[in-house]
């Protein structure tokens, strides 16, 4: 057995409790110990006390100094589109210059821009690609994160992507109804081709399928039919809805049975409280609608409801280029009105229950893995209140230091 004493921490922040996912006013409540140690045994955590309350533990426990600094959960990114190779540069100065996203997307760049890019790169360059941006994921404060395929929208680079991501420690998510490729006139030619070629050997590498339902991406029919398909063949069901527009994705979640729907921000009064009356997760994109100047989500109304809200970055090259969850709490608190424990909470243990992982990650916490970070900060809520600084984060995963 190997054991981690992690001793002089300033603070341990975690939510409280164990269950998962926390709704309404449970999602503001965060358990601070002052002057405390983590306790680590084989990556797991064993205890977590004061350090005037530690007892003697013998001579076979390595030591790590907290030198004062302060611990939070390892950050949980359930939503992003880390399979990506290139950039979208030319377009982001074309949108400064006053091009819309759905505009470039319409003329054939947007998603179909980094689609050529990828499949130019080859399963070589993509599992790099994935790896750096798991890398610069890491040192933003992410331990666990959820990335999907959708820019190869062919069989090899679906499936490449979709490797990369588990090679790359990573949760995969097959994409595969995100844009109409080229190749194809329309989408349901297309979704024909990808439910019989693509789906079999996909469902064996992923774990959950998403779609883009959309006015000019996939329809709530076409959405339907991609779900199912996937449903039949195990893959736990996730959606990109109300990005734009209230195309039907709420509806159809609750009829499916989707373990989340992610964007929302144009969802109404009357989709807000079908939403929080179910199982389905909500999961915000505040970065998103920052990078592509929207309306932000509704958060506190969600929270109000008693929705399950979560929190994650979307990044992607296009519409939420940034890889920090830190930001996404900073514009939880100062855009959405969250107050920084409900940020926390929301992208720590209820992005874990998107991601089916809430028994082992998300908490400092007996029994979880012993995944979080160490902030260089006097007070844990700097993770929301410092607008893009240095919070100096050494991430420890499963009991281990993983920058040098
Ligand atoms: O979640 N909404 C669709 N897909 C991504 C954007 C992808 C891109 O622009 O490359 C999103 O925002
Ligand atoms: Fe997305």
């Amino acid at each position: 057995m190997t054991r981690l004493l992690i001793h002089d921490l300033r603070q341990v922040a975690t939510p409280s409790g164990r269950g998962a996912p926390l709704r309404g006013p449970e999602l503001d409540n965060v358990d601070v110990l002052e002057d405390a140690y983590v306790l680590v045994e084989d990556g797991a955590i064993s205890d977590v006390g004061q350090m005037r309350e530690l007892g003697p533990l013998g001579d076979d426990v390595d030591e790590l100094d907290g030198r004062g600094r302060c611990a939070v959960p390892g950050l949980v990114d359930c939503h992003t589109h880390a399979a990506f190779a290139g950039d979208r540069v030319d377009e982001f100065a074309l949108r400064a210059g006053g091009a819309t996203y759905e505009e470039l997307h319409a003329a054939g760049g947007g998603i179909l821009t980094t689609v050529r890019a990828m499949r130019a790169a080859g399963a070589d360059g993509i599992a790099n690609a994935v790896a750096r941006h798991r890398d610069s994921m890491l040192r933003a404060g992410t331990t666990t994160f959820e990335a999907k395929s959708g820019y190869g929208l062919d069989r090899e680079t679906e499936l490449a992507s979709l490797r990369a991501i588990r090679g790359a420690g990573g949760v995969p998510t097959w994409l595969g109804a995100h844009a109409v490729p080229p190749e194809f006139d329309d989408a349901d030619p297309y979704l024909d081709f990808a439910l019989a070629e693509v789906l079999p050997e996909a469902a064996r590498v992923a774990e959950a399928a998403d779609v883009f339902l959309e006015r000019g991406a996939f329809d709530a029919k076409q959405a339907r039919r991609y779900l199912e398909a996937c449903r039949a063949a195990g893959l736990v069901l996730r959606m990109h809805g109300d990005q734009f527009t209230e195309a039907g994705a709420i509806p159809l979640a609750l009829e499916l049975g989707v373990r989340s729907v992610d964007h929302l921000e144009a969802t109404s009064e009357a989709g807000i409280r079908t939403l929080a009356g179910s199982g389905v997760s909500a999961v915000l994109l505040p970065a998103s609608a920052l990078f592509l100047g929207r309306p932000m989500p509704p958060a506190r109304a969600f929270v109000a409801a008693g929705a399950a809200v979560a929190l994650a970055t979307d990044f992607n090259p296009g519409s939420a280029f940034t890889e920090s969850l830190p930001l996404v709490c900073s514009l939880a608190c100062t855009q959405l009105m969250l107050t920084p424990s409900e940020a926390l909470a929301a992208c720590t243990v209820n992005a874990a229950h998107v991601l089916g992982r809430a028994d082992r990650k998300g908490r400092i916490a007996p029994g979880y893995d012993a995944d979080l970070l160490l902030l260089d900060v006097p007070d844990w809520r700097y993770l929301a209140y410092h607008l893009g600084g240095d919070l100096g984060i050494d991430p420890i995963v499963g009991g281990r230091r993983a920058l040098p």
